[in-house]
């Protein structure tokens, strides 16, 4: 794996202003690290903001969910091929707030991925542990149980198109990150959980980690050899910490 991925996560934060100045930072850091492949993921209705602010760079844009269904009566929610239509990639999926807030579970994650999937958005699939399964030592089964309700529910054949990112649920705006040593287990775990099906899937999709991903800290974790990259929440939205993160692949 020779390319990098830095994902800034906005959550629901954001007004045009700060979507400026973050679409400016992210283009300079796209321009300066070519070996990154940088995706910002804003709020829906900055969506077209960013996509219309990043047109001509190669910063890409995704949504933060989709909707299992396609259109019709779902008030209030974002399907899949809205997101395309309008000009996104990527979309996050089952990120530990949806499994927690609003009811995502393994097996809703694994359709949703494979929705993504089916109107061209590659999905940033996210898989952890809370800090409870932690302490019990279930670190493993649990990232195992996820991620192969996404090979029951969409396939191996998503992958390399999906991207999977480590979020344990404790390191998540917390300000306490996995030890280098922490995440490269669990991703040196899931890269092996792919490679059951192919070698080449496996060396071929991007592991990202997240879980207060910092300037101080990226590089560190970046290191170590089954972490290809970030799903960055706060610090994305700090254009020059994003920028210092994205020049943090680069070791
Ligand atoms: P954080 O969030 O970087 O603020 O911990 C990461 C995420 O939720 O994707």
């Amino acid at each position: 794996m020779t390319r990098s991925m830095v994902v800034g996560n906005w959550k629901m934060n954001g007004d045009k202003a700060q979507a400026g100045a973050l679409i400016s930072g992210a283009i300079t850091s796209q321009a300066e690290t070519e070996a990154v492949d940088i995706v910002l993921c804003p709020p829906f209705v900055l969506i077209q903001q960013v996509i219309s602010g990043c047109s001509g760079s190669k910063v890409a844009v995704g949504g933060q969910n989709l909707n299992l269904n396609t259109s019709g009566a779902h008030t209030g929610e974002i399907s899949g091929s809205m997101l395309s239509d309008q000009g996104c990639r990527y979309v996050i999926v089952g990120h530990s707030e949806r499994r927690s807030l609003y009811g995502d579970t393994d097996t809703i994650v694994g359709k949703k991925a494979a929705l993504a999937d089916s109107f061209g958005l590659r999905p940033i699939i996210c898989v952890g542990e809370t800090q409870f399964e932690r302490e019990r030592g279930a670190t493993n089964s649990v990232v195992e149980r996820q991620v192969q309700t996404i090979f029951d529910e969409a396939g191996p054949g998503i992958f390399p198109n999906a991207i999977l990112a480590y979020e344990p649920v404790w390191a998540i705006g917390t300000g306490q990150t996995a030890t280098p040593d922490q995440a490269q287990e669990v991703h040196g775990l899931i890269r092996k959980l792919i490679k059951q099906y192919s070698s080449s899937l496996a060396e071929n999709t991007l592991l990202l980690y997240g879980g207060s991903v910092k300037a101080d800290n990226a590089r560190d974790l970046f290191v170590m050899g089954d972490i290809d990259g970030g799903l960055i929440g706060g610090a994305s939205l700090n254009p020059d910490d994003f920028r210092e993160i994205c020049r943090a692949t680069q070791v």
